[in-house]
This record gives structure tokens, sequence and C-alpha cells, in this order.
């Protein structure tokens, strides 16, 4: 997603801004720019589709000296990826430059009205249209914040942007309304960005801008005011984050890193929460009697955290007897859904930023639904809008194609499911006997990773594949789902993603000699129809790689090639183990493509559009 880079200080401002958009390229984008004060002669705009390295061309290796700098990247929303399009962009008058993050929903009719007064526009973008308006109340005669605020009030969407002016070069003002923003304080330096990585190498003291705040940044300080204009208190956050955690950590690519890293992301996501006891403790949820009264759960999530929300219906209905649904963000907001007043609303979010997420919340929150969100950013706006946050844990995921926060999102579930069951005083679930299971689970995911060469052989069998099945019964199919959407995102290669019995309703017709199907069959008591469902698939030439557990030998002979994982004593947990091998495999086939990992086309890491 479009990332935004600002700084006013004493350093050479387009080297810092260059910087932070380089530590923000793993957010994806497809051109970018700067905007800076060129000396007397008013500011310059240097921008160019395609990545960095073009627009560092276009600067040359001569880089002038300037004091304030506004950089972006874009992800193409209105109009394509060109130089055009690309951002920062002026007002009419070339007084004012302005990068942006979102949608501005009613650009258009503030096109047209801008058109009737004289505004001539270079660009298709929504964001040229916010250059003017800010430009046509600055030319008016206001300061810029106030121009700012002015035009924040006209425009509808989820936006975030910054700009700064000819006039006023000492500052530049940021504004929030949706789209994430954070203020970064230094010594006599200032500087925002959409996301903290960028901020990392020069300051660990951040705002998050909250939505419908307008920050007039400048060297000296930060103020922060409503769109009244009041001025606005707002605490500042210390980040811990090391910057080598946000960085490869001698890996080729974060995807991997962050794959090998997730025995340590179970070991961060359980530290506190389970005791010597055997109970589990989660300080920030609700009260005892709050749990007793929730009659329904509605899980609410996107993509891979979609994935784990299906893992968390199989849980909390298995575990819990409690009824559970789960619903595509997108798809929840315009459902019109059906929500009983004692239910609780879930959502789960990596980034907590996710537009379509946020947007099923606000909805929640209007119909007086109690929320709890399982978040890895904290500062994120879903995370301080629903009612209770339960953080994942798992340290900064910049691969778009997410691992380590789905091990996270599916542990927190099962916590949460735990901590309910204890609450409950469910008589059929041992809580301890559970507790003691997930003590043992970090080394387990160790010796998962252990299968790394075996999978890679696989890949290396497959790397011209042009279509694969991912399949399973009960738990093991929603952890193939999960598996079936990494290969897809980074491999490009199209999938089929099923429960095993479903197969020879219809997709079945699609296995051909070679055609490559991934078993999860992790679970005991349905593994032997897994077996049957396997053998239909060779029957029709398919090769049928099996993922199963270390205490099992049923399938030995049986798959074309078998991996194996520990086995736990919990179907949930195995099921989640068994999501390694695939994530590994999807890595390997896609870095022996030769294909751009960690920046899949297409996708990008925070989706703040709708
Ligand atoms: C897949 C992936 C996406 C995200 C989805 C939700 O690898 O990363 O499908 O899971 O966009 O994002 P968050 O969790 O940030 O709400």
């Amino acid at each position: 997603m479009c990332g935004i880079a600002g700084y006013v200080g004493p350093r050479n401002a387009i080297e810092v801004v260059y910087d932070q958009l380089k530590r923000l390229e793993y957010r994806g984008y497809d051109s970018a720019g700067i905007a800076f004060l060129n000396g007397g002669s008013g500011i310059k705009i240097v921008k160019k589709a395609g990545k960095l390295t073009e627009l560092g061309k276009a600067l040359g290796d001569d880089v002038p000296e300037a004091h304030i700098a506004i950089a972006h990247s874009r992800w193409a929303t209105h109009g394509g990826p060109t130089d055009e399009n690309a951002h920062p962009h002026f007002d009419q008058f070339e007084d004012i430059a302005l990068i942006h993050n979102g949608i501005i929903e009613n650009y258009l009719e503030l096109r047209t009205e801008l058109a009737k007064d004289g505004h001539v526009f270079h660009s298709e973008t929504d964001t040229e249209v916010a250059a003017h308006i800010i430009g046509r109340e600055f030319s008016r005669g206001v300061p810029l914040e106030e121009a700012v605020r002015v035009a924040v009030g006209k425009m509808r969407g989820a936006f975030a942007f910054v700009a700064f002016s000819r006039q006023e070069a000492t500052k530049f003002v940021a504004a929030r309304n949706f789209s994430p923003l954070i203020v970064g304080l230094g010594d006599g330096e200032n500087m925002v960005a959409s996301d903290v990585p960028a901020l990392l190498p020069y300051t660990r003291d951040v705002i998050y801008l909250e939505d419908d705040r307008v920050a007039t940044i400048t060297t000296s300080g930060v103020t922060i005011q409503d769109l009244d204009g009041n001025v606005m208190e707002t605490p500042v956050n210390h980040v811990d984050w090391d910057l080598s955690a946000a960085e490869k950590g001698g890996h080729e690519h974060f995807m991997i890193k962050e794959i090998m890293e997730q025995p340590e992301v179970v070991r961060g996501c359980l530290a506190g929460r389970i005791d010597e006891g055997g109970k589990v403790r989660l300080e920030q949820v609700f009260s005892d009697q709050v749990w007793h009264g929730i009659d329904r759960v509605n899980i609410i999530s996107c993509g891979t955290a979609y994935h784990a929300g299906l893992m968390g219906k199989y849980l909390f209905e298995k575990m819990l007897r409690l009824p559970t649904d789960v619903f595509f963000s997108s798809e929840f907001r315009y459902s019109d859904p059906l929500l009983s007043p004692d239910s609780l609303a879930v959502f789960i979010s990596q980034s907590g930023e996710t537009i379509d997420s946020l947007a099923a919340l606000r909805l929640c929150k209007q119909r007086r639904i109690r929320t709890l969100g399982i978040i890895n950013v904290v500062g994120s706006a879903i995370s301080r809008e629903c009612d209770r946050t339960v953080f994942t844990q798992a340290g900064p995921e910049i691969s778009v194609a997410s691992t380590k926060a789905y091990t996270a999102q599916c542990l927190v579930l099962k916590l949460l499911a735990l901590y309910i069951a204890q609450v409950r005083e469910m008589p059929g679930v041992r809580v301890d006997e559970h507790v003691a299971e997930l003590r043992s689970l970090a080394g387990k995911f160790e010796s998962a990773l252990q299968v790394s060469a075996q999978v890679k052989t696989l890949a290396e069998k497959f790397i011209d594949a042009k279509l694969a099945f991912f399949l399973g019964r009960n738990a093991d199919a929603h952890a193939t789902r999960e598996g079936a959407l990494k290969f897809k995102e980074i491999c490009y290669i199209p999938t089929q993603e099923c429960p095993a019995g479903e197969m020879k309703h219809g997709p079945l017709a699609l296995i051909e000699k070679g055609t490559l199907a991934v078993f999860g069959a992790t679970d005991p008591d349905i593994r032997e129809k897994v077996g049957s469902n396997i053998r239909e698939i060779q029957a029709r030439g398919g090769f049928a790689w099996v993922i199963t557990t270390d205490n099992d030998d049923s399938l030995d002979t049986v798959g074309d090639l078998v991996t194996k994982i520990p086995s736990t004593n919990d179907p949930y947990l195995s099921a989640l183990l068994s999501v390694i091998p695939m994530q590994l495999f999807s890595y390997h086939l896609a870095n022996l493509k030769g294909l751009e990992i960690d920046q899949p086309r297409n996708l990008a890491k925070s989706v703040t559009v709708e």
C-alpha cells in the first residue's frame, strides 16, 4: 500500500525521506516521488513510475540540499501507475505540494467544482484534487493548517495526507481520516510516516495520529488540532522495536526470516499468558460476567486473518460448543448482518489498519455489539477502536505474504478459547492439559522447520506446475486453505482448495497426470477417510504430498511423498504446525522461480482501500 514520508530538520531532507521510502518498500508500490524546497526557486517535484531506483536515477548523483521534503510511494487506485499520477501533486498555483494515502470518494464532484473555477489538472488522481482544494483555501490568505482543516471537512473517504507550502516552508501539515499516519519526534527535527519502520533510524518517540486530526510539524515541535482548530493533547508512544527486528536478519527474504522466527513467535505470544498452575491469563479481556453472557461469536477478517478465523470457528464450536460464524470483512459490512445483542465480534488483523475490517468494526460499534481485536500492530486503528484487544505479539511482519502473524493469530484464538472454558468452568475441557501442550509447542515448531530441505526438493519437482490442490478435512481443511493462499500469492500458480471429501463433487475433474495435491492429514480421527481421498487423486494420475504427524505411519506407503511434523494431543495445534511445510514449499518454489517474494505482484501489506 502507499507509503508516506516527510522530514523537516537540519539533515538533508531529500536523503532522509528517500531512505524512509526504502524502509516502506515492503508495503508494495508502483511509483514514487519527492517534493522539496529548491532554494529560492520554489518547490521542486521529482517523481517516476516504477521502483525507487527509478526515482533515485531521476534525482541524480548530485542530490540538492533541502531541509524540508515529503515523499511518497504509490500503489495505484485512481489512474494507472504513471509519472503523472505519481505523488506528490501541486495545487493550481504550485504553492503547495501534497502526498496522500487512501481514497477521496467525492473527488469527481470536487474536481468538477474546481474545474468550473478554472482549475487545470495534470493527472487522473483524487490526490491532485485534494492539493487543489487546499491550494484554493491557502490562496485566500489562511495558514496552511487552516486550509488543510477546511479541505478535510470537504472530503469524504479514507485518507491521510501531508502537504507543505512554498511560502511557509519551515513546516509541513499532516492530516488523518481513517488511513494510518505516525508523527516521529526527534531532537531539533521532526518527521511523519505511514508506518513505524520508516521512523526507527531517526526516532523511537512517536504519535499515532487519530482520525480527524491535523498535525503541524516544524523543527521545534508538533501541534495537533481537531477539525475545529482546538489544540489536542496527544500521548507520545515509545517504540521498543529493534531496527534489526524490522530488517531481514541475514536471510535472503523477509518471508523466510519470518517463517523461521515462528518458534520465537510462539514463545512471545504465550509469554505471560500461561501460568505454572496450568491456567490461562489474559489480562485485557472482559469480565467473567460478560463471558458467561456471550451467546455467539462472529469472527470478521480478511485473507490470512480470515483463515485464522476459520480455525477459531472450529475451536470455539468444538471446544466451547459456542456457535461461531466467520465473515470476510468486505462482505460483512454490506450484508446487513443479523447480530445478536449478546454476541461478540472478533476482529483479527495483522496490520490493524485493514480498511474493510475497520469499517466492519465501526458497523458493530454502531449496533452496540461488543468487540474484541486480535491484532499485531500496537497503536493501530482497529486495536484502538475495539472495546478490548489481545495483541498477537508476533513482532513486525514485513513480507506481504503473512506467515508468523497467522501462527500468532491462531494461538491467541486458542488462548481465548481456553480462557472462556476456564471462566465458564466447562467440565469437558482440561485447560491444564492444553496448557501443557502449549508449553512444548515452540520446540515443535523448531522441529517442523527441519523439513525445509525435503520440501525444497519437492519444490524443484513442481517448479513448472500449472495448478495445485490443497486438501484436508476438519482443521486440516482450514490449514491447507492458508497453504493455498501462500502458494498463489508468491508462486503465481492457481490453486484449488476445498475439504478433501468435496473433491468428488466437482473439482476432481481438474486432476490430470502429475497434478500436485497437497494433503493435510494430521487429525487421527479422520485420517483414514483422508487416505481414501488421496487414493481418489492418485487413481487419476495425481501426485499426493501428504503432511502428517510423526506418531503415525498409516499413510507412509500411501502418499507419493510424506512429510512428518511433530505430533500433538490437539488436532488444532497439529493442523497449525502443518502450515509450516506449506509455507516453506511456497517460499522455495517462488525462490527457485526467481520471483519477487517479499512484494508479490498486485498485492500490498496493509490494505487501506476498500
Ligand atoms: C496474505 C495476507 C493478506 C492479509 C489480509 C488481511 O498473506 O497477508 O491476505 O492477511 O490482507 O490483513 P490484516 O491481517 O493486516 O488485516
